[in-house]
């Protein structure tokens, strides 16, 4: 089937299969790889991409549930030089260790911050209920979002 929708600022169409999977279509069909999969069953929030501005879990929808739509991924709130704020904070304050799930913390600390610029430690830790961590600790993962929240507060 045809889907037409923007991904990371580029609009474009694409054929796939109707069962296709949002994270396997920004994956698979556009090599958009910061987007990980470590579930597959809506539980660890590795795969969170902006719908419209909104987090949601690309692992749960289907890819032609976005048409029409605004995808932003990892990749999309990314500079070509350096790092986004809220990147550059889990760096600076140890928010990660493997990794592997900080795409879909990012994504889902900047869903929670564009709502909320300065959100205590009990609202980020609520909105990152979604996103599960294997390695780090969650502690330095809310003081990195903290920080991250306070950079773009100062940017703005
Ligand atoms: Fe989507 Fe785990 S891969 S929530
Ligand atoms: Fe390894 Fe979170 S940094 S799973």
């Amino acid at each position: 089937m045809k889907l037409s929708l923007k991904v990371n600022g580029r609009t474009l169409e694409a054929h796939i299969e109707p069962r296709t999977l949002l994270a396997d279509f920004l994956r698979d069909h556009l090599r958009l790889t910061g987007t990980h999969i470590g579930c597959d069953t809506a539980q660890c929030g590795a795969c969170t991409v902006h719908l419209d501005g909104l987090a949601v879990k690309a692992c749960n929808l289907l890819a032609l549930q976005g048409e029409g739509c605004e995808v932003t991924t990892i990749e999309g709130i990314t500079p070509r030089d350096g790092l986004h704020p809220m990147q550059a904070a889990f760096r600076d304050h140890h928010g990660l260790q493997c990794g592997y799930c900080t795409p879909g913390m990012i994504m889902s600390a900047l869903d929670l911050v564009a709502r909320e610029p300065a959100p205590s430690r009990e609202r980020s830790r609520e909105a990152l209920e979604g996103n599960l961590c294997r390695c780090t600790g969650y502690q330095n993962i809310v003081t990195a979002v903290e920080a991250g929240a306070r950079a773009l507060a100062a940017k703005a």
